[in-house]
């Protein structure tokens, strides 16, 4: 399938909520589902637009997380100067969804992807990408200067994460200076997101790194802005580091994305006054269904691989203290109670926080919005799919 079908089909999701005529209570739900207490995301989302406004920095919170436009409208509305998405479509999804500030955090290097994004540049201002290479470079002066477009990029710079990025500084410089000479493309600052420090357990040693790796980037620049180049964006930082990272006066943005849901795996890091980072409320849940009772001090749950993401934590049930959750296949899963604690029973709900919210919100196609304990709304994770 060509990059344009791919992009009509992006084209035509669904982003508007599904108001319920009469609003339901939780355990009315069919599960699994998402939930999505909406006041506690309100709360998250003013949360961090009060810390990071009163230390003088932006809000460019990412929509990796959400994969949602009404959540990505609900964080301009509380000051962000743009959200981020991971990818193109991912992008095409929020832009067309009337989200013009966008800036698409992995570099992309074909020329099918880049026609797609010279042909939202072409619709509209707002677009920029991050670039760590000549072929990338190359692809988008093609695809713009076909549409008689311009844009705004910023090079991405690699934290020793080994992901993507530029490495050393004078490729850095190399790639400036390419940018520089190109007639459609306008370089406009850095992206720099240490992706491997976000979960450092405890805010001191998180801190220390970095600090360590922000100073590198730091020197890299100050040698940009010696060659004469304009660098008015830095962007980088995550919710494990949005406490830390906005103390340093060079960085523009924190391209914070969890805080707005939050997940055990953020939770169990820490945070400068705490054990647990609950600096941000948990608004996201999955609500399962206890369905059957292999052994005594064991409750299955319906909700396994396709209902929860994790390379390594396991969800968390927080009504039953001492529980751990064990995947039992991609359907199920099976609750392991604390010895002699009271077990759910079959027919009754469990909710879990999620073990990592950015992929288990993409396994899913809507959330389910409540409200004083009753769902009001179902809103689309239209971007659900979306990471090409
Ligand atoms: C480039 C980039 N920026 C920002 C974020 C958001 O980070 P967090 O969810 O840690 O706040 C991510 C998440 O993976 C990312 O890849």
């Amino acid at each position: 399938m060509s990059a344009s079908v791919r992009g009509d089909l992006v084209r035509r999701v669904a982003v508007a909520a599904i108001e319920l005529d009469e609003p339901i209570p939780l355990d009315a739900v069919p599960t699994p589902a998402l939930l999505l207490d909406e006041a506690a995301l309100d709360r998250n989302l003013v949360r961090m637009a009060d810390h990071l406004s009163s230390k003088r920095k932006l809000a460019r919170p990412h929509a990796k997380t959400h994969k949602c436009p009404i959540i990505a409208r609900r964080q301009i509305e509380a000051g962000a100067v743009g959200i981020c998405a991971a990818k193109t479509s991912e992008a095409m999804v929020m832009r067309g969804a009337g989200i013009d500030e966008v800036l698409i955090t992995s570099p992309i290097v074909d020329t099918a992807r880049a026609e797609l994004i010279a042909d939202m540049v072409a619709e509209g201002p707002g677009l920029m990408v991050v670039i760590d290479s000549v072929l990338g470079v190359e692809c988008l002066e093609r695809a713009l200067a076909d549409r008689g477009a311009s844009m705004t990029v910023l090079i991405d710079l690699d934290p020793r994460m080994g992901r993507t990025g530029v490495r050393e500084l004078e490729d850095a410089r190399r790639l400036a200076a390419r940018i520089s000479a190109s007639s459609v493309l306008n370089l406009a600052g850095v992206q720099h997101y240490c992706g491997h420090v976000m979960h450092v357990q405890g805010h001191g040693e998180r801190s220390a790194q970095s600090t360590a790796h922000w100073q590198r980037a730091f020197t890299v620049i100050d040698a940009l802005r010696a060659d004469g180049h304009a660098i008015d964006v830095v962007s980088g930082g995550g919710t494990g580091t949005y406490d830390i990272d906005c103390e340093f006066d060079p960085i523009t943005d924190l391209q914070v994305g969890s805080y707005a849901l939050m997940d055990e795996q953020y939770r169990v890091i820490g945070s400068k006054t705490s054990a647990v980072l609950d600096e941000f409320e948990v608004a996201l849940t999955v609500v399962t269904t206890a369905i059957s009772q292999p052994a005594a001090g064991a409750i299955t749950v319906d909700c396994g691989f396709k209902g929860f993401a994790s390379e390594s934590i396991a969800p968390v049930a927080p009504e039953y203290a001492g529980a751990t959750y064990r995947f039992a296949g991609d359907e199920h899963g099976v609750l392991v109670l604390a010895n002699g604690a009271q077990s759910p029973l079959i027919g009754d709900r469990v909710e879990f926080i999620t073990p990592h919210c950015d992929p288990t919100v993409n396994l899913y196609d809507h959330y389910f919005v409540h409200r004083d304990g009753r769902v009001h709304a179902l809103w689309p994770i239209a971007a659900r799919g979306c990471s090409w």
